[in-house]
């Protein structure tokens, strides 16, 4: 299996285990949505069976909440746990504040909700995630089904007024019919190419009657595990500006051994 793992799955593979070995017994853990919260998800299952450890798990997503069930978390939703002592989730571009576009996978609400209800958000990303400024990757905005063209003509007419470079939208499809995200909503893909002031751009979206939330995560991200595919592992924390490497092994231990068939 290992041979079949291209370069950025392997750096998804090293920061998604590297982030999971930071929940402790006890906690209450946010799980992230995507290909490389799926790694982190299925670390944690094994923790909590190889260590016995005692967690709850509240998940961002149906998919996630499915993965995380299979292997043996406990799952409970976010007003049972209340709030969380962390969350990990994937990202689609950080910069170098952390501040992150997300929703490429269409979870963003929940993944908004839930990482704003915890002690510390950490996003586990490939390397090539990291972006000077952000807006290369269309940022992905909810709004509700009802108006959703009228919703978009205002969001562009916004566009206009803001500092970036492309204001061309699009309604996501799957196939021929809209995407509906797990709150029944639509999403609206922004092709922005650059976007010059983040900050402003998430307040001023959301007064957009229609649009339920932006993905534009601004200072909710405390500390970042970046994985490279050589199996490095940096981890930047924003609080107490610092960075760690970690060496591609570890006591002489593959980290991939147990991805080999
Ligand atoms: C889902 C997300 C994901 O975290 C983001 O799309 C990254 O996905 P992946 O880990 O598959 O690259 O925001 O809504």
């Amino acid at each position: 299996m290992i041979g079949e793992l291209s370069p950025i799955d392997k750096a998804k593979y090293v920061a998604a285990r590297r982030a999971a070995d930071m929940v402790q017994d006890g906690m209450r853990v946010g799980l992230g949505t995507g290909s490389t919260a799926d790694w982190m998800v299925r670390r944690l299952g094994e923790r909590a069976q190889q260590e016995d450890l005692k967690i709850k798990g509240v998940p961002t997503s149906t998919r996630t909440a499915q993965l995380a069930r299979e292997v043996g978390i406990n799952v409970v939703s976010l007003d049972q746990a209340g709030w969380l002592d962390i969350t990990i989730d994937g990202a689609d571009e950080f910069d170098g504040e952390l501040n992150l576009i997300k929703g490429g996978g269409g979870a963003l609400l929940q993944e908004k909700i839930v990482a704003t209800a915890s002690d510390q958000m950490v996003v586990i990303a490939d390397a090539g995630k990291e972006v000077e400024t952000l807006g290369a990757f269309p940022l992905p905005i909810e709004v509700i089904p009802f108006g959703w063209q009228t919703t978009r003509t205002l969001i562009e007419e916004v566009l206009d007024t803001m500092d970036v470079l492309g204001t061309s939208t699009a309604l996501r499809m799957i196939g021929q019919a809209p995407y509906v995200t797990d709150e029944g909503n639509h999403i609206l893909d922004l092709h922005l190419q650059r976007i010059g002031n983040v900050r402003q751009l998430a307040l001023v979206l959301n007064q957009v009657p229609g649009v339920v939330e932006n993905g534009l995560f601004v200072d909710i991200c405390d500390q970042i595990v970046i994985g490279y595919g050589d199996g490095r592992v940096e981890v930047r924390d924003i609080n107490e500006g610092t960075t760690e490497v970690d060496q591609p092994t570890e006591g002489g231990e593959n980290l991939f051994a147990d991805l080999a068939d």
